[in-house]
């Protein structure tokens, strides 16, 4: 799926097919997708487990685990074509202009280090060298992003913060050296409600205040209104609905985008049931041929089991993969 286009992207990625080996053969996690995220915007990933998120945001970071890689497809960063650095070349980039935050903070940091040490380590392995700078930038980062008394904060342990915190520190950690995208794998998930909220406040800041792009992937489709701008709704490895925030709440156009709007509670719906999908994601094992949402899907004709459909543009800044209403060609 080629990615709407307007303007020189800051990322841009192109069919994009992730493979992930299974005996001679690789299942396809990722299939042929393309999107883009503009300097300055901010982008979401919507899905359900298992569809594909995390296995494209480690495709872009080149972190794609053993036995699993990249069968197809480009990846331009910054006028970079990411897929044809070496390692070392990509080492360059992770922290420095690319940087990511998961959802286990607890899991990332380091016990034994402390919280200064481990947010000042992407200035090192960038090449700073300069103790007073480092500490200067170190503590000015933990400022911007709200982190209490820094100094003191600075010399404590992963441990003794709360998992808010911890997640805050991971947000200064992989915005210290100020990439110009962050990529934001459900980097609220774990959080109760009102730390969650904060660290969406954050992400905001840190996109306004210092212009930072940010690709955030999540499953829930509340932190990805009230954050993105643009949307991409993923099912199966697929890519299947892409468009303006506004665009896909007001006129959501595939019936799996229908499902999962249909499916939050709202006040004004009160005493009437929630929509909901019936049936489950198909396994990467048994993903059928042509639109995989086709067996849960009500409006399912037969040619939708056969091929997966071009693109259609709805407007400038909405486009969908499905027949819908219109004659198959
Ligand atoms: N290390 C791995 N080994 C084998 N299969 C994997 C591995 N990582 C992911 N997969 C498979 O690849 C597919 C896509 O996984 P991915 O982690 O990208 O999903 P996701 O959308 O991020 O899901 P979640 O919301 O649960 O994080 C899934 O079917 C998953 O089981
Ligand atoms: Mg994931």
């Amino acid at each position: 799926m080629k990615p709407i286009s307007s303007g020189s992207p800051l990322l841009q990625v192109r069919h994009l097919s992730v493979g992930i080996r299974k005996g001679r053969t690789y299942l396809p996690g990722v299939d042929d997708i393309g999107f883009q995220v503009q300097a300055g915007e901010i982008v979401g990933i919507l899905g359900e487990s298992g569809c594909g998120k995390t296995l494209t945001a480690l495709s872009i970071l080149g972190l794609l685990p053993p036995g699993i890689q990249v069968i197809r497809g480009s990846i331009r960063f910054d006028g970079l074509d990411l897929r044809s650095l070496s390692e070392r070349e990509l080492c360059g980039i992770r922290g420095q202009d690319l940087s990511m935050v998961f959802q286990e903070p607890m899991s990332s940091l380091n016990p034994l280090l402390t919280i200064g040490r481990q947010i000042a380590e992407p200035l090192r392995l960038h090449g700073r060298r300069n103790k007073r700078l480092i500490e200067g930038e170190v503590l000015d980062i933990m400022h911007k992003l709200g982190l209490p008394e820094p100094v003191k904060l600075a010399a404590a342990y992963p441990h003794q913060l709360s998992g808010g915190m911890q997640q805050r520190v991971m947000l200064a950690l992989a915005m210290v050296c100020k990439p110009k995208l962050l990529i934001a794998d459900e980097a609220t998930t774990a959080l109760d409600m009102s730390t969650q909220a904060q660290i969406l406040h954050l992400l905001q800041g840190i996109n306004r205040d210092l212009g930072t792009s940010i690709l955030c992937i999540s499953h829930d489709l509340g932190v990805i209104s009230r954050l993105c701008d643009r949307l991409l709704v993923m099912y199966a490895g697929k890519l299947l609905e892409e468009g303006t925030v506004e665009a896909v709440f007001a006129d959501p156009r595939h019936e799996y985008t229908k499902g999962l709007i249909g499916s939050i509670p709202h006040k004004e719906w009160k005493g009437k049931p929630l929509l909901g999908i019936p049936g489950k994601v198909p396994s990467i094992e048994e993903k059928p041929p042509g639109c995989p949402f086709a067996p849960r899907c009500s409006k399912a004709r037969v040619q939708c089991t056969l091929r997966f459909p071009d693109p259609r543009h709805l407007s400038a800044d909405h486009r969908v993969c499905c027949i819908g209403e219109t004659e198959y060609v």
